[in-house]
């Protein structure tokens, strides 16, 4: 028998998402949307690209929760994504009555399953999950800071002519405005990223990182990234069915870690097949803590206006 993995929306993120587990090979996929046929339409797609990229994953849409049943993982990526001018959340209102639903339907019928959730904004619909779901917080994940981190090294590698590879970048907060780039510890190749390039041009790179969705949305216009997006919500899914104990920066409800309590926030976590199996903790400057809180502060507001 095949595990399964569920990825709830099969819209620009939920579908590139699903192409890429499929072709991972080790689980069979269940796409979840509200619009009739369109999942199973674009599961059906995916099955026939199966002969072509050496698959035979089951790929199936579908409009019905049971056949979601006794998924390991389920990626939830049902939601409003922000149009130009918009922040991310903007989006809570509207994304959290679809979100709630949702995680009724997963708790129901994957009890044991680990929930990596993807729609913004980001954290509080974490935190709504975790909620709804009365799942312990190891089994609820918010996909960011594989993406944001992969923004920075993505623009670092651009500047520096290097592989991508090679560099690594540590962001720590909330998925948004806030978020905290921890720019000394970037390295590349494991020389500090401080070495190689001056300290202005890493100020402006973590800059553009932070208005990296930002920048997506205003060039798409319509809606907002997905292939990034997608691929980091499959990198932890892989972290978690492969046991891989991968250390990635997740959104993760803190209780007292970077002294904050009560709240999701992008922290390096390790993932394997319980989840969140720890949270590590990172030594921070007087400024990087204060910036971190701010950041916890600014998901706390999000989460009252929910009235969770
Ligand atoms: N965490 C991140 O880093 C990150 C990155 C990119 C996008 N996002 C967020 O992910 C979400 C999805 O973005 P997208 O670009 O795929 O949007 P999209 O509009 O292309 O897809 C969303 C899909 O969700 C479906 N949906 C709506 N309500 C549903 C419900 N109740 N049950 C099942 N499916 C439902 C829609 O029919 C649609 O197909 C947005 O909230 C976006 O902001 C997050």
């Amino acid at each position: 028998m095949r595990r399964k993995v569920t990825v709830v929306g099969a819209g620009n993120v939920g579908a590139s998402c699903a192409q890429l587990l499929a072709q991972r090979d080790y689980a069979n996929v269940v796409l979840v949307d509200i619009i009739e046929g369109m999942p199973q339409g674009k599961a059906l797609d995916l099955r026939q690209a199966g002969p072509i990229r050496y698959y035979d994953t089951n790929v199936t849409g579908t409009n019905n929760y049971e056949d979601t049943a006794n998924s390991e993982v389920v990626v939830i990526t049902s939601g409003v994504p922000r149009k130009p001018g918009m922040t991310r959340d903007d989006l809570v209102l509207t994304n959290m009555k679809i979100v709630q639903g949702v995680t009724e339907q997963i708790a129901k019928y994957s009890p044991k399953c680990i929930i990596i959730m993807v729609a913004n904004p980001l954290d509080a619909m974490a935190q709504l999950a975790l909620h709804v779901s009365k799942f312990p917080r190891n089994r609820v994940i918010g996909m960011s800071g594989v993406l944001d981190t992969a923004r920075f090294r993505t623009f670092v590698a651009m500047e520096l002519g290097v592989s991508v590879e090679d560099v690594s970048a540590v962001i720590l907060g909330g998925h948004g405005d806030t978020m905290v780039p921890i720019t000394r510890l970037a390295a590349v190749g494991g020389v500090p990223l401080s070495e190689l390039m001056p300290a202005d041009k890493i100020a402006a790179i973590a800059k553009r990182t932070v208005s990296g969705g930002a920048e997506i949305v205003a060039l798409l216009k319509t809606g907002s990234a997905f292939y990034a997006p997608g691929a980091g919500a499959a990198l932890i899914v892989d972290s978690i069915m492969l046991d891989k104990k991968r250390i990635l920066p997740c959104s993760s409800y803190l209780e007292g870690e970077y002294d904050i309590k009560g709240v999701f926030v992008g922290v390096p976590a390790k993932i394997g097949k319980d989840g969140i199996e720890k949270i590590i903790e990172v030594k921070l400057m007087p400024e990087e803590s204060a910036a971190l809180k701010k950041s916890a502060d600014a998901v706390m507001e999000l989460v009252k206006i929910m009235k969770i």
